[in-house]
Order: structure tokens, then sequence, then C-alpha cells
């Protein structure tokens, strides 16, 4: 059987830092709420330059060199995002164009926070009907453009990035061995934005064509938890495994509370749970790739290790994918 796995992986972060002390001066807030509430510290802010395509084509060149793949040799592009550079093209065709991919196809998904296990899920499809096929899978935002930096209530919890893994197929017993994506279009209106992003723009520059995230916090919370939980469970028992099975777990990097009660909910025990949502904030659709190239830069992912990812976003969208490494 044709399994997909990662060749590489790569990350990219804006140079500027926005520290919770930065914010105390721009909002009524303190560090002591943010930390407490959410877990962050830092969140990294893009300036002009370092647009959702630009900071994706820095990620995904370090994805390609840990491969040891040149551009050429990539037949397929497919970029999770919700901050694309223009409403057209796609993310993705300015990431093909900027490495000279001159063979892969490209396209976005917009799954929010959950684009990249999105992306992974369709990767796979691609991977099982062509084992030869190179994917390059990248999770790229540029929020701080579409935050209301007036709202205490969203501005202290996003934050810019991007990550990428090349994937391809192999026969070996590793690879992705179960994914499950779920969506519910109702509830959309507890985390929305409602205008197609432009061109990203930095603090200094931002204007206020009112296209800003909206969020009602508690309820995201609540559903944030329960259908993490849902997910890992299915993909559990696709495989007949249990938690205690799973090496690492690299959620998406929301907030620690909700991170801890996942981790209670479903017995997981803390050291187990990749963290750097204090380092970057949320940063959508990028959390979980950068995590898990900084997990596998650290070297806290070994050969055969069972490698949980699962994450859950405005749409709402959720889902988990379950590698053995
Ligand atoms: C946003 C979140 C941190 C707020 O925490 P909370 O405990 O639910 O807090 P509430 O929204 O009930 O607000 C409590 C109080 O803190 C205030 N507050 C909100 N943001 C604040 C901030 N940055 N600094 C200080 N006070 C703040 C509120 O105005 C409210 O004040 P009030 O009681 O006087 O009205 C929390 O709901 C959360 O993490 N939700 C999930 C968000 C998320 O991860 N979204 C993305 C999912 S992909």
């Amino acid at each position: 059987m044709n399994r997909m796995v990662v060749l590489g992986t790569g990350s990219a972060l804006p140079a500027k830092v926005l520290s919770n002390a930065d914010l105390e001066k721009m909002v009524d807030t303190s560090d002591e709420w943010i930390t407490t509430r959410t877990g962050i510290k830092n969140r990294r802010i893009a300036v002009q330059g370092e647009e959702t395509s630009k900071l994706a084509t820095l990620a995904a060149g370090r994805a390609l060199e840990m491969a040891k793949l040149s551009p050429d040799e990539i037949d397929m592009i497919i970029v999770g995002t919700i901050t694309p550079d223009m409403g057209m093209p796609s993310c993705a065709c300015l990431v093909q164009k900027e490495l000279g991919a001159t063979r892969a196809f490209a396209l976005d998904i917009n799954a929010a926070c959950s684009g990249f296990v999105f992306c992974l899920d369709v990767a796979d499809k691609y991977i099982k009907a062509d084992p030869d096929m190179k994917i390059l899978v990248v999770g790229a935002e540029t929020l701080s453009s579409r935050v209301n930096w007036e709202d205490r209530n969203t501005c202290v919890l996003f934050g810019d990035g991007a990550g990428a893994c090349l994937v391809t197929g192999t026969t070996e017993h590793r690879g992705m061995l179960a994914s499950k994506l779920f969506s519910d279009g109702s509830l959309y209106k507890l985390l929305y934005m409602d205008n197609v992003p432009s061109m990203n723009k930095n603090l200094a520059s931002q204007d206020n064509d009112g296209s800003y995230i909206k969020m009602a916090g508690r309820d995201v919370f609540k559903y944030a938890v329960r259908s993490m939980d849902m997910a890992i469970m299915n993909v559990l028992d696709q495989v007949q495994v249990s938690v205690d099975d799973i090496a690492l777990f690299i959620p998406h990097q929301a907030n620690i509370r909700i991170l801890k009660s996942l981790g209670e909910r479903l017995g997981i025990a803390s050291e187990k749970v990749y963290i750097n949502l204090d380092k970057y904030g949320n940063t959508s659709a990028a959390s979980i790739p950068i995590a898990l190239d900084e997990a596998n830069r650290e070297g806290r992912i070994n050969a055969g290790d069972l490698v949980l990812l699962c994450a859950f976003g405005g749409g709402f969208t959720w889902g988990a994918t379950l590698f053995r490494w």
C-alpha cells in the first residue's frame, strides 16, 4: 500500500516581534491577562516584503533543502491560507512563480486554522493516485493585516508566519496512517472575516476597511475543545491505537487553555504536546507546519514515532492527521 511520507519540513517567520508589553501600550490589556488567558507572550508581525506568499516561499525553500529536491521536481503546490496576497491569483501560484517550480500546478485551500490538515488530506489523495508525485504542502498567513488593533478581544491572539512540508509516496510501513476532516458552516458567525484580503498591510500602514476577524471567544473555545477531541478519537479509532501510543501531539497553536482542556479530556501527558504559541501566537494555517518543522529540527520526532496533528478553525473546520514518522 502506498502512503504519504514527509521528505522535508521548513518554516519562516517575520523578524518583527510584538510582545505583550508592546500591546499594553496599544490597548487596555496586560501581560498578566494575556499570559494567563492564552499562554501567548510574543507574536511575529509581517512588514512590507513579508507578504504571505513571500513567507510561504521561504518556508517552502527550507523544506525543499531538507528534502534535497529542486523546485522543478515539484508536481503540485497546495497552500492553506485565509490571507493570500490577493483575491487572484492564489498564493500557491505566487509561490510557484517565486520558487520557479515550473512543472507544478498550484492551488489554495481556505479552511482557516485547519488549512494545513485539510491540505495534507488533499495531498494524500493525489499521492494515493500517483505515489511518485512530489507535493509541496504549505500553511501561510499574515493575519496581522486582518486584526483590529483597537480590539483587545482579538488583537492579542494572532501572529504571522509560514510552514511547509514536502511529501511523496512510499511502500514502506510508515507515513500518513489516517486523516479525518469536518466542517460546520452553520456556526460561521462565531468566527469570521467578511472581506477577501488584499495585499498584506503592516501595523503602520493598515487601513480600516472593516474586514477584521470577528470572534465570539468563549463559544469558539468550547467548540474547539469538543471538536478536536472528536477528530482525534476518530483517527485513533481508524488505526486502533490509543492516546498512550502517540509519541508527539502537534495541535493548532491557538491557546494554552484550549490545549490543557483537550489534554485533560483525552488523558494526554503534557510533555507529549508540542507548544510554541508563547513565541508566535495563533498563526492560523501556519501554526501546525511551523510547530512540525521546529519539532523535527529539534529532534523531537524519531523514525517510527506516531505523530498526531489536530486543528480547529473558522468555518467551522476541524480535523486530525496521524503519521508514523
Ligand atoms: C479570547 C479568550 C482568551 C477570552 O478569554 P475569556 O476568559 O473567555 O474572557 P471573556 O471573553 O469572557 O472576557 C472576560 C473579560 O476580559 C476582557 N478582555 C478581553 N480581552 C482582554 C484583553 N486582551 N486584556 C484584558 N482584558 C480583556 C473582556 O472585555 C471581559 O471583560 P468584562 O468582564 O469586563 O466584560 C478566550 O475566550 C479564548 O481563548 N477563546 C478562543 C479563541 C481562539 O483561540 N480563537 C481561534 C480559534 S482557531
